[in-house]
C-alpha cells in the first residue's frame, strides 16, 4: 500500500515535468526591459515620497488626462455630436473595424485642407487610441532584419510593440539644450537600408516639447 502511494505521487511527479516541458511559458525579457521605467512609474515614486505631514497644495503636472480639470471641459459641440448619434440609433450596430465611412470621410475631407492632393476614406484607418494604432502600424512595418529608430526618451508602448513585432529597435536621442530636438546626426548614423520607420512624437511625450516646423523639415 505505503509503495504504491509512493509509486503514483512518483508518477504523477514525472507526468507534471513532463507537462512542464512541453508548454515552457516564461517571461520575455526583452517586453520586461521596457517597462522598467516608465513616467507614470516615476510620478508615483515622487507622490510616494510626498511628506504627507505638508498640508501645501501640491499642482500635479504630470497629470496627462485633461479632463480631470474643470478648465479643460470637452467643448458642447464635442458632446451633443456624441448623444445625438447615439440616440439616431443608425450607429449602434457591429461598426467596420477600419471605422464607420461617414466618420473616415469627414476625417479625410478635414487632412486633405493642408494637403496639395485629396485624401479618400480609404486612405484613413480608425483605431481605438494611439495604442492600437502603434500596433498595427508596427505590426505592418516589421519584416526580418528590419530596425526601427525610436526617440530616447520615449513612450515605452513602442519598445514593447516592436520587440514584440521582432523589429531591432535603435534610439536616436532628443536633446534637452536643444529644446528635446532631434539628434539629427545620431539619425545618420543609425539609419540603414532596413530602417522601416522614425517615430516622431510631436507634442513629445514625456518631454513635453513642440517640434518647430524648421525642425520638422529638418527632420524628414
Ligand atoms: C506618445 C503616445 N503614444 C501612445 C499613447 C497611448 O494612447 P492611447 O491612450 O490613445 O492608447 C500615448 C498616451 O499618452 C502617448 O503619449
Amino acid at each position: 500500500m505505503t509503495s504504491s502511494v509512493i509509486g503514483n505521487v512518483d508518477c504523477k511527479k514525472t507526468m507534471m515535468e513532463k507537462r512542464a516541458k512541453k508548454w515552457g511559458f516564461e517571461g520575455q525579457t526583452g517586453l520586461k526591459a521596457t517597462s522598467a521605467v516608465t513616467v507614470r512609474g516615476v510620478l508615483n515614486m515622487l507622490i510616494e515620497g510626498l511628506n504627507k505631514e505638508d498640508s501645501r497644495p501640491v499642482i500635479p503636472l504630470g497629470h496627462g488626462d485633461p479632463s480631470h480639470f474643470p478648465s479643460f471641459r470637452t467643448d458642447a459641440v464635442a458632446e451633443n455630436a456624441v448623444i445625438d448619434s447615439l440616440r439616431a440609433a443608425k450607429y449602434n450596430c457591429y461598426s467596420p473595424t477600419v471605422g464607420v465611412s461617414s466618420a473616415r470621410r469627414a476625417i479625410a475631407d478635414y487632412l486633405s485642407r493642408d494637403l496639395p492632393y485629396t485624401l479618400s476614406p480609404d486612405d484613413v484607418y480608425l483605431t481605438l487610441g494611439c495604442t492600437q494604432a502603434i500596433e498595427i502600424a508596427l505590426a505592418v512595418l516589421a519584416r526580418p532584419g528590419a530596425n526601427i529608430l525610436l526617440p530616447r526618451p520615449g513612450y515605452p508602448y513602442y519598445e514593447a510593440c516592436a520587440t514584440y513585432n521582432g523589429l531591432e529597435v535603435r534610439h536616436f536621442d532628443l536633446l534637452p539644450e536643444k529644446e528635446w530636438a532631434v539628434d539629427l546626426n545620431a539619425v545618420e548614423t543609425l539609419a540603414d537600408e532596413n530602417t522601416v520607420a522614425m517615430v516622431i512624437i510631436n507634442p513629445g511625450n514625456p518631454c513635453g516639447n513642440v517640434f518647430s516646423y524648421e525642425h520638422l523639415m529638418e527632420v524628414s
